[in-house]
Order: C-alpha cells, then sequence, then structure tokens
C-alpha cells in the first residue's frame, strides 16, 4: 500500500521541493500550508507525478487546527507514515533590542510551538500505528550562534532539543525522529531578499565554504533519504547541509 507524508509548508521551498521528491517515491502528500495558493500548486503538481494529494490549511501555531490537518488526513489516506515538520518564519533581521515582543512571540509560535503541535498530534498516530518516520528543518541557527537572528536561532535551537528528546521516549515505540540544518538556501523568501540585497547575497556566498547558496532540491533529496528506509538506524540526529558554513564556525 501507498505510504503517507505530511508536509507542513508545503506550498513553497523546502516543503514543495520535498513534497515534490517524497511523490517521486510513490508517496501520497498531504500539503500543509496557511498559503492555498503555494498549497494548492504543490497538490497538482505532487499528483502529476502519479501519487494522491490533498490540500489541508492551517495555521500551524494554532493548535486546533494542526489537530484538524492531522485527523482530515488520516480521514482521507487511513494513516500517516512519515512526517516533515517543516513549516516556519524568519524574522526581520533587527538587532534582539530592536525587535518587537509580537515578533518574537509569532516566531516562536510558528516555528516552535507550531513543531511541537506537529510533533504532539502526528507522533500520537505514528505511535499507535507501530511507528514512523519524521524530520523536523531546524537550521545552520540552530546549531550556531549569529547576530540579528536571536529569536529564530533560539526556536531552531529548540527544534533540536525536542527531536533528540523525541527519539529518548519513542524510539523504542518504532518512531524515528531526525532534523536537518540547512544553511541559506536559495527558495523564494530568501531569493526575494536576496534578489532585493544582491551584495548580502555576496557576502553570504562569501561565508560559505562552498562558495554558492544550497538548492532546495539539495535539502529534499536529504529529507526523502532520512524518511524512507534507506535511513533505518539513523535517529535523533540533526544533519548539517550547508557547504560547509557552520563547520568553519
Ligand atoms: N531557506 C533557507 O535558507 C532556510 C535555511 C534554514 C532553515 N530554513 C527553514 O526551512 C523552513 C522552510 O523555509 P523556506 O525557506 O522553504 O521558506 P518559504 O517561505 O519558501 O516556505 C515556507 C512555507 O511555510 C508557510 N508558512 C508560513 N507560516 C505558516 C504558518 N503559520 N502555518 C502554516 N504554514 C506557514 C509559508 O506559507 C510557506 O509556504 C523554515 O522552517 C525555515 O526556517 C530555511
Amino acid at each position: 500500500m501507498a505510504k503517507t507524508a505530511i508536509v507542513t509548508g508545503g506550498g513553497s521551498g523546502l516543503g514543495q521541493s520535498a513534497a515534490l521528491r517524497l511523490a517521486q517515491e510513490g508517496i501520497n502528500i498531504a500539503v500543509v500550508d496557511i498559503s492555498e495558493k503555494g498549497g494548492n500548486e504543490t497538490v497538482e503538481q505532487v499528483k502529476a507525478l502519479g501519487p494522491d494529494a490533498i490540500f489541508i490549511r492551517a495555521d500551524v501555531s494554532k493548535a486546533q487546527e494542526v489537530k484538524n490537518y492531522v485527523d482530515k488526513t488520516v480521514e482521507h489516506f487511513g494513516s500517516i507514515d512519515y512526517f516533515f515538520n517543516n513549516a516556519g518564519i524568519s524574522g526581520s533581521g533587527k538587532q534582539f533590542l530592536e525587535t518587537d515582543i509580537e515578533e518574537i512571540e509569532q516566531i516562536v509560535g510558528i516555528n516552535m510551538l507550531g513543531a511541537l503541535y506537529g510533533l504532539r498530534y502526528v507522533a500520537e498516530v505514528l505511535v499507535n500505528n507501530g511507528g514512523g518516520a519524521i524530520v523536523n528543518t531546524a537550521s545552520s541557527a540552530g546549531v550556531i550562534g549569529q547576530d540579528t537572528v536571536v529569536t529564530y536561532s533560539a526556536t531552531k535551537h529548540g527544534i533540536v532539543g525536542m527531536t533528540k528528546s523525541l527519539v529518548a521516549e519513542y524510539a523504542k515505540d518504532g518512531l524515528r525522529v531526525n532534523a536537518v540544518a540547512p544553511g541559506p538556501t536559495e527558495t523564494p523568501m530568501v531569493k526575494a531578499y536576496f534578489d532585493a540585497n544582491p551584495k548580502m547575497k555576496k557576502s553570504a556566498e562569501e561565508g560559505i565554504p562552498q562558495k554558492r547558496l544550497g538548492t532546495s532540491d539539495e535539502v529534499a533529496e536529504l529529507v526523502a533519504f532520512l524518511l524512507t528506509s534507506k535511513a533505518q538506524y539513523i535517529n535523533g540526529d540533526v544533519i548539517r547541509i550547508d557547504g560547509g558554513f557552520t563547520s568553519t564556525k
């Protein structure tokens, strides 16, 4: 029987690329996003590759909406096998002492609580079904400290903590949970920022030993590897995919 994956933030960037890469493996996809337009686009692209797909609109920072996307996925596909817990936002790029409380609450709400709610409801289904695999999206900022990203970095270090601790509790129940930690990757979000600030792009590339940004397809390849049975004995790990960026820090 075909497997089913939930991909949050599946309407753009890393989530969209991962959804398409998983679809190439014949996996059905529940695309979760706050953006209807992006989510529906991904659904069409997955279907064009063969597997079934549905779009479920959710704001992942709202626990009820997270419960709803999990329920809807089980209702439509019968079960869940894989979870790419990926939706997230960056910050305004201000120094921490200039950041207002609303921005802090928003980033923590989406990146940290959104990921935790997803784990709470999806892991419950996986454990009750005898297991499954999860990949959480951390970041280079979840592995090292950087300026202008204090809140974002806090949430991404949080992703690392929830990844490791969930394994401590539920690996015995067949759960595998890993995190990916991408460096600057050319997704629509980052591309728009760098198109407007070409000098920033150049300096970002210069700070990466491989002298270029990552691509969302490169991250998608890693996510697919970690989710499927090829990575059967990799558990609780944080895999950096950053062209050597954090290795030099
Ligand atoms: N692009 C990078 O350089 C990079 C590097 C490291 C980590 N990341 C992380 O990768 C993940 C994906 O980022 P991306 O670069 O693909 O960005 P993106 O903006 O291209 O995609 C993010 C998607 O998440 C959705 N989203 C935003 N808020 C949401 C909410 N409240 N509920 C549901 N969906 C929501 C957006 O609509 C969008 O479709 C994020 O967690 C980000 O922090 C990105």
